[in-house]
């Protein structure tokens, strides 16, 4: 297919230069008699013309003669490029052909946030070892840090990955109660600038952001392409992401590997964006906290992001910059889905947010309400789903706690969070922890 595509376009560009290579030898042959055609377009001409001296009318009509030629061949030459042109419009059906066997062949760059791990290597090792291509997905590292141990391991990869520096390694002034939170503006500015290397520099439409800490599910590729075209279309979606902040073991069902959600919280932790986003926020990009400040009202602009049953990477890094103060007690436990789920083929149509909205509210409101005391005790009846009700910030968070779910709340969304509801298994049957029904809108002062 490209071979025939190459020959055609040889084909074509061989005409065109053939053809403009005949008519220079034509006007060549046509110039030369009446003086040089230079001279005639020059100044000597311009006074000729409307002169009534001798052998001044020939020299006119022989111009006009020229210039009605030169219209002709001009015509012809389009009549060319417009064959070309068809000939390109016969291919592209053909190009969606390709398509529709291979759906979305868009670039997918995956960008990998670096300063200082050596442990870099496991997650650049899966990233490796699970994509399928390696030019629909070239590996972008960005380093920040100067660490020059974890620039050697990244360097081992050699063309693999494409390893980029954030050459800014000064200190940031905070103010001095902000003194401790240095890392979270080093990380604000290294994501400011990888992100416009991506975009600006490297013009890529999208990308999915990994940190060094993070690990890969076999299908974290799959997961991603199958909602690149979900993500451009959809207006009220701003993310995809790899990350359920709930996914402990014994919290999902391992069952559902392949059943994906709308969230309003942002999960971050290996996740999409596409530039129009970037675009977006770059202007107004934070100083500090990127992720806490990404789930404020004012960037989310009630949109949703896509997360999976089953988190499709895993953090490794306790000692981060946030000093592990989720790790002991949730991150650490984050299943990882292992069993590979082709969703480029599955149908992710029930994803459609009006869809996705009325099918939600119905299952969660028609579900019967049970106490907490009936969960905790395993005392509920039936295979479920059950629903259990808050009213409140603090009744949220006392079922949360109870149950060991993630009891935090950002701009008053809870992690996971659906128009107010947080969707988990307990005790193998499946809970929804929901708001009263009629539900309208977070209270950005629950946190
Ligand atoms: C937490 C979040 C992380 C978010 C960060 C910023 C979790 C589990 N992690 O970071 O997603 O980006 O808060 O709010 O919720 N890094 C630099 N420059 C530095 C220091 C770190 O680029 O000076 C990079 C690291 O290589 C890593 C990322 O920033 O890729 C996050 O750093 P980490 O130390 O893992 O901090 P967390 O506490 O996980
Ligand atoms: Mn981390």
């Amino acid at each position: 297919m490209i071979r025939k595509r190459g020959c055609l376009t040889f084909c074509g560009a061989f005409l065109f230069v053939t053809w403009n290579a005949i008519l220079v030898l034509i006007l060549w042959g046509r110039g030369a008699p009446s003086g040089q055609l230079h001279g005639q377009v020059g100044g000597e001409d311009k006074e000729q013309i409307g002169a009534p001296d001798v052998g001044g009318s020939d020299v006119a009509r022989d111009v006009l003669r020229m210039v009605e030629n030169v219209e002709s061949e001009l015509e012809m030459q389009r009549k060319i490029l417009l064959q070309i042109q068809s000939q390109q419009s016969l291919w592209e059906p053909q190009e969606e052909n390709d398509q529709k066997d291979s759906p979305h062949q868009v670039v997918i760059p995956i960008l990998v946030i670096a300063c200082n791990r050596v442990t870099i290597k496991r997650c650049l090792d899966k990233l490796i070892e699970y994509r399928p291509s390696v030019e629909l997905y070239p590996i972008i590292v960005s380093q920040d840090c100067g660490h020059a141990e974890t620039a050697e391991v990244i360097d081992s990869y050699g063309s693999q990955v494409t390893h980029l520096k954030q050459p800014d390694m000064s200190d940031i002034s905070v103010r001095p109660e902000h003194k401790k939170f240095q890392g979270y503006y080093k990380i604000s500015r290294h994501y400011h600038w990888a992100l416009n290397q991506v975009f600006k520099v490297l013009s890529h439409s999208s990308v999915v952001i990994v940190e060094d800490d993070l690990e890969v599910a076999p299908d974290f590729f799959d997961y991603f392409r199958a909602l690149h075209p979900m993500l451009n279309l959809d207006v009220s979606l701003w993310c995809v992401s790899a990350w359920n902040d709930n996914g402990r073991d014994g919290y999902v069902d391992p069952g559902k590997a392949d059943v994906l959600y709308r969230t309003d919280f942002f999960p971050g932790l290996g996740w999409m964006l596409l530039r129009k986003l970037w675009v977006e926020l770059e202007p107004k990009w934070p100083a500090a906290f990127w992720d806490d400040w990404m789930r404020q009202p004012a960037q989310r602009k009630g949109r949703a992001c896509i997360r999976p049953e089953i988190s499709r990477t895993l953090t490794f890094g306790r000692k981060g910059v946030s000093l592990g103060q989720f790790y002991d007690k949730y991150l650490r436990y984050i299943k990882l889905n292992s069993k590979h789920v082709p969703f480029t083929k599955l149908d992710l149509a029930y994803l459609e947010e009006n869809k996705y909205k009325e099918l939600f509210e119905k299952e969660v409101y028609s579900t019967p309400l049970v106490t907490y005391e009936e969960i905790k005790q395993g005392h509920l009846t039936g295979a479920g789903p059950f629903r259990l009700q808050y009213s409140s910030k603090d009744s949220f968070k006392v079922f949360a706690k109870g149950f060991g779910i993630m009891e935090d709340l950002k701009s008053g969304v809870p992690r996971t969070g659906y128009r107010g509801v947080v969707s988990f298994l307990y005790r193998g049957k499946r809970i929804f922890l929901a708001p009263l029904p009629g539900w309208s809108h977070y209270d950005t002062s629950w946190s």
